[in-house]
């Protein structure tokens, strides 16, 4: 698990023979280069494995793709379990990474308390922190080191809470877990969705260690709300579309809506036909129609067997775009440097248009109303209308 990730010799020896064939830099001068050393701190273990999982699978690929090598330096993942939520272990983690192994870049962080942790780890050593997966809105504004290459929770949020306003769902019944980002959640839909003249019947907070949603699915239910709006951070949506399919929420005639991690990808298969119907808004779906998609999916499924990408496997794909993008820029750029090239960096992901807002150091993207649908016997995110340029806060 805590083995650093290194291309095959093969690969390395390919690379050097290419530059030392060019004639443009002495073989030495490759072999003496400093390393690029890419911590990444992610929970491989525990009830969030799944993030990790995605994660290192989609910088591993990144990297298989993209040469193991940045302006003739070598480029090393440095992979770090933090096993969920365990704040203490992530601070020492990082700390440990920018001490003894001396990264050139932190990265990953599945979840927002983690985030928070080591925030200023990076800011002390001035080491650029790229936050993958954790979504609360506030995170960049703990570090001037810290750029985000994932979501938030306001941008996810804000396109449901206008779709349910302006199709009959007048009455709302919100369950969300109780950590940060289920309060960006909520209170971005609650505020949007009153604003357009809905009526919130009810918010409930599940607890986000070993949370039994059954009681609160049964109290939504007896509420009769036109709809359930759910955020659970990614890894909990099964037990959640478990106990709505088995309490008949759906037959009962409540639809299910929220941001689209209670639908993700990961465990999507797992559901079957009970999450047909549900419908999410969210910057990513496996389904998205784009050839970079397509090839993306495609190679991802090759690499990881059964497994089929989730949103936080592209917030590792474009966080590791963004790594090399500025040391491609600043070969032997300080972090400053480097987060001073991330900011207002472009690209089209396998997700569509992204770009790094140079004042919040945070994603602008396009943001995809899906439905639940199934195709072929499997359920899929299949998307239906977009928001195009929607940065951190939700602006729609
Ligand atoms: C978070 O902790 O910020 C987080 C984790 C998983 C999600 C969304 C947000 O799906």
């Amino acid at each position: 698990m805590n083995r650093p990730f290194r291309p095959s010799r093969r690969r390395i020896l390919q690379g050097a023979a290419g530059v030392a064939a060019l004639g443009t830099v002495p073989r030495i001068a490759i072999a003496q280069s400093a390393p690029v050393k890419i911590g990444l701190i992610l929970p491989m273990t525990g009830p969030f494995a799944s993030t990790g999982r995605q994660i290192s699978a989609s910088c591993k690929l990144y990297m298989q793709q993209h040469g193991s090598t940045i302006a003739g330096r070598p480029v090393e993942l440095i992979i770090k379990d933090d096993t969920g939520v365990a704040p203490e272990t992530t601070k020492r983690i990082a700390q440990e990474l920018v001490v003894q192994d001396k990264i050139t870049v932190l990265a990953g962080f599945g979840l927002t308390p983690l985030a928070f942790a080591a925030a200023p780890v990076a800011t002390e050593a001035k080491v650029p922190m790229i936050v993958m997966a954790a979504g609360t809105q506030v995170i960049p504004q703990r570090s001037p080191f810290i750029v985000r290459s994932g979501f938030t929770l306001p941008q996810n949020t804000a396109p449901i809470a206008l779709w349910a306003s302006q199709n009959k769902l007048n009455r709302v019944f919100t369950l969300v877990t109780d950590y940060a980002p289920g309060l960006d959640s909520e209170k971005t839909f609650v505020n949007r969705f009153k604003a357009a003249g809905g009526t919130i019947v009810e918010s409930v907070r599940t607890p986000l260690k070993n949370p039994d949603y059954a009681p609160f699915l049964q109290r939504a239910k007896d509420s009769k709300a036109d709809a359930l709006f759910v955020f659970v951070p990614s890894g909990e949506g099964l037990a959640v579309m478990k106990q709505f399919d088995e309490r008949g929420l759906k037959q009962a005639g409540m639809k299910m809506i929220g941001p689209g991690d209670v639908v993700d990808d990961d465990l999507l298969p797992s559901m079957g036909a009970a999450a047909a119907g549900v419908i999410t808004s969210m910057h990513y779906s496996a389904a998205h129609d784009s050839p970079e998609n397509k090839a993306y999916v495609a190679a991802m499924m090759k690499a990881n067997p059964g497994m089929r990408p989730n949103f936080h496997s592209v917030g590792g794909w474009d966080g590791m775009h963004l790594i090399y993008e500025a040391l491609k820029k600043e070969p032997k750029g300080s972090g400053e440097q480097l987060v001073e090239a991330m900011k207002g960096m472009k690209w089209t992901s396998p997700r569509g248009p992204m770009s790094i807002d140079p004042a919040t150091r945070d994603v602008v993207q396009t943001v995809y109303l899906r439905e639940t649908k199934m195709v072929n016997g499997e359920p899929w995110n299949i998307e239906f209308a977009k928001f195009e340029n929607v940065g951190p806060g939700g602006n729609i």
